[in-house]
């Protein structure tokens, strides 16, 4: 059995990879930190599939604890999602992404090397791309000046990736993922977003179940039909199931190249306007919004070209936008009882 390492495993795309991971047969070792995870989601992950991963409170800043432990493991590959997320918090505190974001990938990437794993698994972002020229955005669309220290970390970590990946037996990937939403269809597990939502769908359930008045819809004016901004959203499982791919794939020594890299979206772009109507119209219920102000940083419109990771990858989007809205709503109708 192979066993690997999720960093940030307790986190919202981390908990579903975990989750698909043992369903495919992996054994796993969590690393988390929680500082934005909670420790009842390892007991939720051993509801959902009948077994507890292992599980280490690891601060990854700790370059003696991360020396440490692969000195006691045996891992077979690594899957890293261990970072901060926050645009607007990164432009405040941008010492903060570098250490966090930056520090701990070099660390992790040093004791992979010098410990021989050579599976790496490293989530990036579709915002390396900023507002891209052409949609949708193939992987060959260049990278734009960041619009943020977290956008910049993103662009940095695959850099460090990819000149690791040319000097040393490691093997690298970097999804790049579009706007993850969702929650398993157990409502066991999802997004657990501290304080304020700033991503659309959290403040859209939150709103719709009474911890919000109203959603703000952030600009009616951008050049798309109905004039608000236009994203790619993908369903949190499918995503997941895309690091499985990613991870066999590196394990079959079937990738073209040391370093490689994936657009995980749907190919489907929505406004914020129809995610209202589709959330409506899913949940049987009317939704209180307002138009206001754009937000600064955001782009007009973002969807992925998914050629290349259903050719390469043998994946593909599944899940319905719908599936993605119903999802969301019953984790958080579960999560307030
Ligand atoms: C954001 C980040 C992106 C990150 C992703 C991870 C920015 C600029 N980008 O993407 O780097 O990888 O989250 O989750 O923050 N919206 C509203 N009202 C709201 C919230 C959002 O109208 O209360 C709109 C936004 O203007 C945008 C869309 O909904 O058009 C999606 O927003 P959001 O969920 O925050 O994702 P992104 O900004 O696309």
């Amino acid at each position: 059995m192979q066993k690997i390492l999720v960093t940030g495993g307790l986190g919202f795309i981390g908990s579903h990879t975990v989750v698909e991971l043992q369903e495919s047969g992996y054994e796993v070792v969590i690393i988390d930190n929680l500082s934005n995870s909670q420790i009842f989601v390892l007991d939720r992950i051993a509801e959902i599939t009948g077994k507890k991963p292992e599980f280490h409170q690891i601060d990854l800043r700790n370059k003696e604890d991360v020396q440490q432990f692969f000195k006691s493991q045996k891992i077979d590959g690594v899957i890293h999602f261990a970072a901060s997320k926050a645009v607007g918090e990164s432009v405040k505190e941008p010492l903060k992404y570098y250490e966090n974001n930056i520090s701990t990938l070099v660390y992790v990437l040093k004791e992979m090397t010098e410990n021989n794993v050579n599976h790496f698994i490293f989530s990036s972002s579709c915002t390396v791309y900023g507002q891209a020229d052409e949609l949708p955005i193939t992987e060959k669309a260049p990278m734009k000046i960041a619009e943020s220290p977290y956008g910049n970390t993103k662009q940095i970590g695959e850099e460090v990736l990819k000149e690791t990946t040319s000097v040393s037996d490691l093997n690298g990937i970097a999804l790049r993922y579009f706007n993850p939403i969702g929650a398993h269809s157990s409502a066991k597990i999802g997004e657990l977003p501290i304080g304020v939502p700033q991503n659309l769908i959290p403040y859209i359930t939150q709103t719709a179940i009474g911890i919000r008045e109203e959603l703000s819809v952030f600009g009616d004016d951008y050049d798309t039909e109905d004039g608000t901004a236009i994203r790619d959203y993908i369903h949190v499982v499918d995503l997941a199931k895309a690091h499985i791919k990613a991870l066999e794939r590196l394990i079959k020594s079937s990738n073209k190249e040391k370093f490689e890299v994936f657009n995980i979206g749907t190919g489907t772009g929505n406004s914020v306007l129809e995610i209202v109507k589709a959330f409506e119209k899913v949940t049987n219920q009317k939704l209180a919004y307002k138009i206001v102000e754009r937000r600064a940083g955001d782009i007009t419109a973002a969807f992925a070209d998914t050629t290349l990771a259903e050719k390469e990858l043998g994946w593909k989007a599944d899940l319905s936008l719908e599936d993605c809205l119903l999802s969301a709503w019953n984790w958080e109708k579960a999560i307030r009882k």
